[in-house]
């Protein structure tokens, strides 16, 4: 590839991110979105209840609870000896989510939506800004006790969390602590004789098609209503909500799609994109990494191969697995919160993250060979170790190696602002960690 080349490929991979996140309000939207770019490949859909017919060289992907996905290509090998290549990601990112009877009125002229966080957003970033719902509604089936799930999207509806202005507040500037019961809950509507009464469920019902009377409950989530962009002198970052970690699912997918696009040479080990739901609250949910949901799927591909469990407990030590969770960069602002040597930069590639107490579960070996791989396409990489007072973050990468026993490496791009309602990352870390995944996978 030439330089231009190589740039305006960057540039596609940083766009192909802000449109897919743009299509994801919710980690359900998150969810129905990688099924349908996977759909657009041949790959078949598996029902996690029923039996499932494998076979070597093919690809399929399974649904959890709507907002977890597991998608696998099953190798030409023998899977005890060629084991698993397996990426993890999270789909969901610190949003604030409607209660259940949301409506509340002030003076009978404000109507506001009673809400909860969900996750650790960093909350001022909310205020003042155009803010979507999304997410999914459970209804009646038309058996007495069934039910049915579909996603729902208010579209062109909009509200806002205003900002108490700073006649009021001169202390805003100094700290910025909300209450999180009085003050996270957006300004819907002024009422007026046309507007006098507001039914949430009704609103659901008209943008979701389905009869009022029929919606049981739901999960709906505020979101960020303006789109990603491309910014900086240079058109050198990525400025979006969710990029944690949405960026690392759509790095991973894309890396997963074009390997199984390679079929001159179909490849012996067996490939695993996994994306987890509820990381940002400690995964303990029957659809995140603290759950059996991954060791289940591997022990099931196995045993549909005709490998009995310690065919299966073989696999796993022949297996490698790559958690990718977006990772710090030094902030310009603020270097002395960081690591006086390891703090990575923005475009000078992905991060390998490293704790001695294993709050990342990279090691040596395992750091090396996510290096290695970067380096087989002249991919930089940096490290990452946190500041020797912070305690800093932890992902699903010791979650998942603990309950598998799947050596394993925390890896990530750099971003600055995580957990705001609008994360920055870099366009070229992009490009670079969907070649070194491919790598991965090839
Ligand atoms: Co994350």
């Amino acid at each position: 590839m030439s330089k231009r080349e190589y740039r305006d490929q960057m540039i596609k991979d940083a766009g192909d991110l802000i449109d897919f996140i743009d299509d994801c309000p919710s980690r359900f939207h998150v969810v129905n979105k990688i099924a349908s770019l996977l759909e657009l490949t041949d790959v078949e859909e598996l029902d996690i209840k029923r039996n499932w017919q494998l076979e070597k060289g093919g690809t399929y992907f399974l649904r959890v609870n709507d907002s977890a996905l597991v998608a696998f290509y099953v190798g030409t090998g023998d899977v005890a000896n060629e084991g698993f290549k397996i990426v993890g990601a999270h789909t969901d990112s610190p949003a604030i989510r409607i209660k259940p009877n949301p409506v509340m009125k002030v003076e009978d002229h404000y109507a506001k939506f009673n809400t909860e966080l969900y996750g650790g957003p960093i909350v001022h970033t909310w205020f003042d800004r155009p803010l979507g719902f999304a997410g999914r509604i459970t209804l009646k089936d038309k058996t007495p006790t069934g039910i049915k799930s579909e996603l729902v999207e208010i579209k062109d509806k909009k509200v806002i969390i205003p900002n108490l202005a700073i006649h009021m507040n001169r202390e805003v500037n100094k700290q910025f602590s909300p209450d999180k019961q009085k003050e996270l809950t957006p300004l819907a509507a002024n009422l007026n004789e046309s507007l006098q009464a507001i039914n949430f469920e009704e609103l659901l019902a008209e943008y979701s098609g389905d009869k009022k009377e029929d919606i049981i409950d739901y999960e709906v989530f505020l979101h960020d209503y303006s789109p990603g962009e491309i910014i900086g002198l240079d058109n050198e970052m990525i400025s979006s909500s969710q990029l944690d970690d949405l960026a690392m699912v759509h790095a991973a997918l894309k890396a997963f799609i074009y390997q199984n696009e390679q079929k001159e040479e179909p490849a012996k080990e067996s490939r695993v994109v996994v994306f987890f739901d509820n990381e940002e609250i400690g995964s303990a949910t029957m659809q995140g990494a603290n759950s059996p949901m991954l060791s289940n799927i591997l022990e099931r591909i196995t045993l549909a191969l005709g490998k009995g469990r310690e065919g299966f407990l073989r696999s796993l030590q022949n297996s490698f697995m790559i958690s990718a969770d977006m990772a710090h960069a030094l902030h310009p602002n603020k270097s002395d919160v960081h690591d006086p040597t390891n703090h990575p930069f923005i475009n000078n590639g992905p991060v390998i993250k490293i704790s001695s107490n294993f709050r990342y579960t990279s090691d040596s070996e395992s750091s090396a060979i996510f290096e290695r791989l970067c380096r087989l396409s002249d991919i930089p990489v940096q490290r990452f170790v946190n500041h020797s007072n912070e305690r800093g973050g932890s992902t699903i990468g010791p979650i998942l190696t603990s309950k598998t026993g799947i050596k394993a490496v925390d890896i990530g791009n750099p971003m600055l602002a995580m957990h705001s309602i609008r994360e920055l990352a870099g366009v070229d870390d992009h490009y670079y960690m969907i070649e070194a995944l491919k790598n991965f996978f090839s």
